[in-house]
């Protein structure tokens, strides 16, 4: 059954969630609205280069950026060059991040040449980069990782057990491979035997939509905590939710009102934390979330004819005027 904790050795991450990383989407405004929304065990920064970390102390501070109330909170790397991440994994704990995580999966074409997936196919490379971050770092280290490149290439055991000899703390699998992409199904018995081939906690991602998800996870695989992606965009709440489903066996909807304050909140923050594509962002966002909202194809509308952030934020004013109670 679910403990509702996760330890990665001294880090005590309750309750044993995560919010999977997701490029273009969880910078500090998204993870804060995470945070502030409850449930969530620990928060991830977005995938972020390592050449160009330690390279441009602009980047630094434009990805690796993050609030004190974001705390616990894990930054991911991408990137194959050995002493170039062990210098990017030094930056990151000296920036008082409580874990570093390193990418092994990025399916994208620019990143499997230098990371990513990319290092699933050349595992001595791989093991090289492990050692050398390892060596570097005192934090607890991570790794999140696909199933592996192709059908006929899962090696997410192997890698598992490698990871595990040169002391990475815990592992993240979403069984997909690079070639997979994001169709199909998630194979959950990837994480199942990942579970089964080290004592190393084992986080299971993929496919989960609704807390009885989650659970069905745990149960199937054993894994020692889930981590969401997806899903945290359409229904931020799902952290709340599984939390409460897990200790009570049901868990509340978000009410419209609810809805209303989430997105206006959000966009708010956003415009006011000047982000580049502030625009983007928002329409983007609101994209995935009004899937939950009444008639939200009409808001999807209104909000991809706006060309400025205050445009959207007024289209989303006026839509929710006519909601009941939502602005009180
Ligand atoms: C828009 C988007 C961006 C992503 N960016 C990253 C990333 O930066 N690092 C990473 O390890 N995975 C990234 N992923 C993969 C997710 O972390 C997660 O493994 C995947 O979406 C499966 O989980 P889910 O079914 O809960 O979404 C991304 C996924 C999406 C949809």
């Amino acid at each position: 059954m679910f403990h509702g904790e996760l330890k990665i050795r001294d880090l005590s991450l309750r309750p044993a969630t995560l919010l999977a990383p997701m490029a273009g989407v969880t910078d500090t405004v998204f993870r804060r609205v995470i945070r502030g929304l409850g449930g969530c065990g620990l928060i991830m920064t977005e995938f972020t280069s390592a050449e160009g970390v330690t390279r441009s102390a602009a980047k630094t501070l434009r990805y690796l950026y993050y609030d004190e109330d974001e705390h616990p909170i894990a930054a991911q790397l991408f990137g194959a060059n050995a002493e170039v991440m062990a210098s990017a994994a030094a930056l990151v704990e000296d920036l008082g991040f409580d874990q570093v995580d390193i990418n092994l999966g990025c399916p994208a074409k620019k990143v499997v040449k230098c990371g990513g997936s990319g290092l699933l196919r050349d595992l001595k490379l791989l093991e090289t980069v492990l050692r050398a971050v390892r060596a570097t770092v005192k934090i607890p280290l991570t790794i999140k990782m696909r199933s592996g490149w192709d059908d006929s290439n899962i090696v997410a055991t192997e890698v598992a057990r490698l990871a595990e000899g040169i002391g990475i703390e815990a592992i993240a699998v979403h069984p997909r491979t690079r070639v997979q992409g994001y169709s199909g199904h998630a194979d959950w018995n990837v994480i199942a035997r990942v579970k089964q081939s080290v004592a190393i906690p084992v986080i299971g991602n993929g496919d989960i939509r609704a807390p009885e998800d989650a659970q069905r996870m745990v149960k199937e695989t054993g894994c020692d905590a889930v981590m969401i992606g997806r899903t945290a965009a359409t229904n931020p709440w799902i952290f709340r939710q599984m939390e409460q489903y897990f200790a009570s066996g049901s868990y509340d909807e978000p009410s419209e009102a609810d809805r209303y304050q989430l997105l206006s909140g959000y966009f708010r923050s956003l415009i006011a934390a000047e982000l580049p594509d502030a625009i983007g962002k928002m329409k983007q966002f609101a994209c995935w979330f009004t899937h939950g909202v009444r008639n939200g194809g009409e808001l999807r509308h209104q909000v991809h004819s706006s060309r400025t952030p205050e445009e959207v934020l007024q289209r989303v004013e006026d839509f929710f005027s006519d909601v009941a109670g939502a602005r009180n």
